[in-house]
């Protein structure tokens, strides 16, 4: 008893007693934080990657190179993003097959649920722009009219005045935008496949990409095609104006036509 009052009066004895509640304290912290969902989700995110990274020795490696760097074959997906990705193999681009002008879509031959462990995998090797999610694409309280204007002032000079797409140089092609996924479309803007520009963030607000998505989702979708009835192909001025021209021209000839017949008949009688 004696001795140990007399190492309670020790000059150290304030900070053993200070370091030893820090100890108890973190112990008890480290037992009973609710850590246990951080650390679930931690272990199916690197399950994720490691399933992923299966995938792409398999499917992709060959040209990609083993551990993303690119080979002559293919680029470096070194922070091209989980949305390139989704985007690439979700339109069945990816695997690329016979070299071409361009690498067309195609039917994917991944599931979707393999096509995010690709996409986990790919982000780990660099960042680069996240899959969107619902609230990002879907055409839910969007501006149609802005996103409209939007299209034709940053898309219509490749893919047309509504997205019926068109023919570039080189045998190159902006394809149509009829039928494809909104999710799609917004990857798409983010990652600039092949010849597109991007259209990052700073270019075209997540708002404005949304408004686009829209816009596309009301001339194209199958329950609102051509409100005002025959669309003339949605080609835009092209073949508006040459309705215009062959139908309209066309009646002021006619009516010209008639007026001068009931004239000579008129004079001759
Ligand atoms: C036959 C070779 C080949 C295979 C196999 C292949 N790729 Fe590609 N990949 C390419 C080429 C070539 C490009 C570039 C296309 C272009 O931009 O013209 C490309 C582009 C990409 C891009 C776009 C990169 C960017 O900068 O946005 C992604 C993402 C991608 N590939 C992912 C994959 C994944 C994932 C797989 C496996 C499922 C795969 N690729 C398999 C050849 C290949
Ligand atoms: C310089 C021409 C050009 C411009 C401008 C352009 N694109 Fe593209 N776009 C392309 C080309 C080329 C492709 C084909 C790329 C490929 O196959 O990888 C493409 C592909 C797409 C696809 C994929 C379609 C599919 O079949 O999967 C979407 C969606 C798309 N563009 C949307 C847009 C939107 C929206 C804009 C405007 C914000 C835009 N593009 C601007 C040239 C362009």
């Amino acid at each position: 008893m004696k001795k140990l009052s007399a190492r309670r009066r020790h000059p150290l004895a304030a900070l053993v007693v200070l370091l030893f509640a820090l100890a108890v304290t973190g112990g008890l912290y480290a037992a009973f934080a609710p850590a246990d969902k951080a650390q679930a989700d931690d272990t199916a995110q690197s399950l994720a990657i490691k399933e992923g990274k299966k995938l792409y020795a398999v499917g992709c490696a060959s040209c990609h190179g083993t551990g993303g760097q690119g080979s002559s074959d293919g680029p470096s997906l070194v922070g091209v993003g989980a949305a390139a990705v989704d985007f690439q193999v979700g339109t069945g681009r990816m695997p690329a097959q016979q070299p071409g002008a361009q690498v067309p879509r195609k039917t994917p031959i991944y599931n979707q649920a393999q096509i995010d462990q690709l996409a986990a995998y790919v982000a780990s090797l660099g960042a680069g722009p996240a899959v969107p999610g619902k609230d990002q694409y879907s055409p839910d309280g969007a501006d149609v009219g802005k996103g409209g204007e939007l299209f034709r002032t940053n898309c219509a000079q490749c893919h047309n005045f509504t997205g019926k797409g068109g023919a570039l140089t080189d045998g190159k092609f902006a394809p149509t935008l009829e039928g494809v996924d909104p999710k799609h479309i917004y990857e798409a803007m983010q990652t600039g496949p092949q010849n597109m520009p991007s259209f990052g963030d700073g270019t075209l607000s997540s708002e404005n990409k949304k408004d686009i998505v829209a816009y596309l989702d009301a001339v194209n979708g199958d329950d609102t095609a051509s409100p005002g009835g025959l669309d003339l192909g949605g080609l835009g001025p092209v073949s508006e104006g040459l309705f215009g021209y062959i139908f309209g021209l066309g009646a002021l000839v006619a009516v010209a036509i008639w007026v001068a017949a009931r004239t000579t008949k008129a004079k001759k009688s």
